[in-house]
């Protein structure tokens, strides 16, 4: 493709388009554009980036998966506590996979340049830090960090190894989010003022109930290397193991593992850098199994003033007995309009809805109320002072739009890591951000557990 070509693609990706039919189009054309870019790269064996996945879940072999779809992608090893899942490896991605079950193994290798990290929350950080110390790019799964605490080490040590970072939200780098927040900048919903956002699941599985093997037993997880940061020691478990999400020692609940995509995504779009008031109630309602995590959870947070935006109050949601069946939604509402987007980043609808100029006058009003002579008197004054076009109420169409069928934000996420690895291009999920979105989210869990108000400085990331 010509240079030239690319100059005018690129031309077109900073174009704003307000109308539904335009924007549809355009998207679609867009996206059109971009896989035919995607599928022009070639990339000799030099310029091939070689993984490792420390974490083979379910989250460990999609990421496996989506990294090695991206271009110039090899897979050179795979670090799991659970030997079934190790052998599934090689049964997957082929025999010569290098499997081990501790992750200084993989770190210690030099024919890794990048490593996924999709362990359970509580290991994150301390493999992100050990990682970039031994010169790996990092992609790490949210939340970036099990501990608020952890944070500012973790962004130091980004800092000074330089390694290129990147945090898993992936709705970030979602066409429907980066379309979303180009509308929102041009002012398409007027002035923000709140935003309400959910996940909502009815299902065992979305309740984390996920399948345990039936091989699962000390013989088969290493329990040890689960364990070795814990204060207390339990014995071995394989809910606390395969459902660690359940408990607070692995996980990081509703609000780790689910508040933190929505926060992202918010973040994302507003360019805010957080906020500075955060409440949650919540409690475990319905899924008595055990877990130490509410399975229902609300959260109000208070976005201040700042250059980037004004002040705005968001309140989230999740629910894992809900009646309204499993969907999540993300509102962003303004003085104008509001911005709905819908699952996981498919899509997004604008509505619009401005006042009329005229502030109106009779209807559910005390203007009923007067005398005949009174109401005349008034509502011959009301017309003299507002013509006819400004008592109406301004129809203005909406906007709605799609990402393309079979579009996956996971395939553009990974495709801005290993292009800030190859190119040096900025990764828009950093540490930072990363940090930015996890402790308000991580604040969510201190509040419900400590019953109070968490204070938090976003710009300085510290608890105030
Ligand atoms: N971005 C997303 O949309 C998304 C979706 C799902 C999960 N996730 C994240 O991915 C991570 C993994 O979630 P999952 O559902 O795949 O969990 P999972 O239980 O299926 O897999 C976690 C794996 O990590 C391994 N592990 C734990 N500690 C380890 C250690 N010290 N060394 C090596 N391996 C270790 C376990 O053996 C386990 O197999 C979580 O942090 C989760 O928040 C992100």
């Amino acid at each position: 493709m010509s240079s030239d070509r690319r100059k005018f693609l690129k031309q077109l990706g900073g174009t704003i388009a307000l109308t539904s039919a335009t924007l549809s189009s355009f998207a679609a054309m867009e996206e059109h554009e971009y896989r035919i870019l995607q599928a022009e790269k070639r990339y000799s064996a030099n310029d091939k980036v070689r993984i490792a996945t420390i974490g083979l879940g379910i989250m460990g072999y999609n990421d496996t998966r989506t990294a090695l779809a991206c271009p110039g992608v090899e897979l050179v090893g795979c670090c799991d506590l659970y030997t079934g899942r190790l052998d599934h490896a090689k049964e997957v991605f082929g025999a010569h996979i290098f499997t081990t079950k501790d992750y200084h193994e993989i770190l210690d290798r030099n024919d890794v340049d990048a490593v996924i990290i999709a362990t359970s929350d509580n290991w994150h950080s301390t493999i992100a830090k050990a990682a970039m110390r031994k010169g790996k790019a990092v992609y790490s799964e949210k939340p970036m960090v099990h501990y608020i605490s952890e944070g500012l080490d973790e962004i130091k040590t980004q800092q000074e190894t330089k390694a290129v970072f990147q945090v898993g939200s992936q709705r970030v780098s979602s066409l429907a989010f980066k379309k979303a927040k180009e509308l929102y900048q041009s002012g398409a919903i007027g002035q923000i003022n709140s935003i309400e956002a959910s996940f909502n699941r009815q299902s065992a599985l979305g309740a984390w109930q996920y399948t345990i093997p039936l091989d699962a037993s000390p013989q088969t997880v290493d329990w040890n290397r689960y364990t070795a940061k814990d204060q207390k020691k339990l014995p071995y478990d394989s809910n606390r193991f395969f459902r660690w999400r359940n408990y607070r020692e692995y996980g990081t609940g509703v609000a780790g593992d689910l508040f933190v995509h929505l926060l992202s995504g918010i973040h994302f779009i507003t360019d805010s850098k957080g906020p500075d008031k955060i409440f949650a109630i919540g409690g475990t309602y319905y899924w008595k199994d055990g877990r130490n995590v509410p399975d229902v959870m609300s959260a109000v947070i208070e976005y201040p003033h700042t250059k980037e935006h004004p002040a705005f109050q968001a309140i989230l949601r999740v629910n894992f007995i809900s009646g309204e069946g499993d969907h999540s939604s993300t509102k962003i509402i303004g003085s104008e309009g509001v911005l709905d987007l819908s699952d996981e980043g498919g899509g997004f609808t604008i509505r619009k809805n401005k006042m009329p100029v005229a502030p109106g006058i009779d209807g559910w009003d005390s203007f009923g109320t007067y005398t005949t002579a009174m109401q005349k008197a008034l509502m011959d004054d009301y017309n003299k002072k507002y013509s006819a076009a400004d008592q109406q109420i301004p129809n203005i169409p909406g906007t709605t739009y799609h990402t393309p069928a079979g579009y996956d934000a996971n395939i553009d996420h990974f495709n801005s890591f290993f292009d800030g690895i190859r190119l040096g291009k900025p990764i828009v999920e950093d540490a930072v951000f990363g940090f930015r979105a996890a402790a308000p989210a991580l604040a969510c869990n201190d509040s419900y557990f400590q019953n109070k108000v968490i204070h938090w400085d976003a710009e300085h990331m510290r608890l105030g």
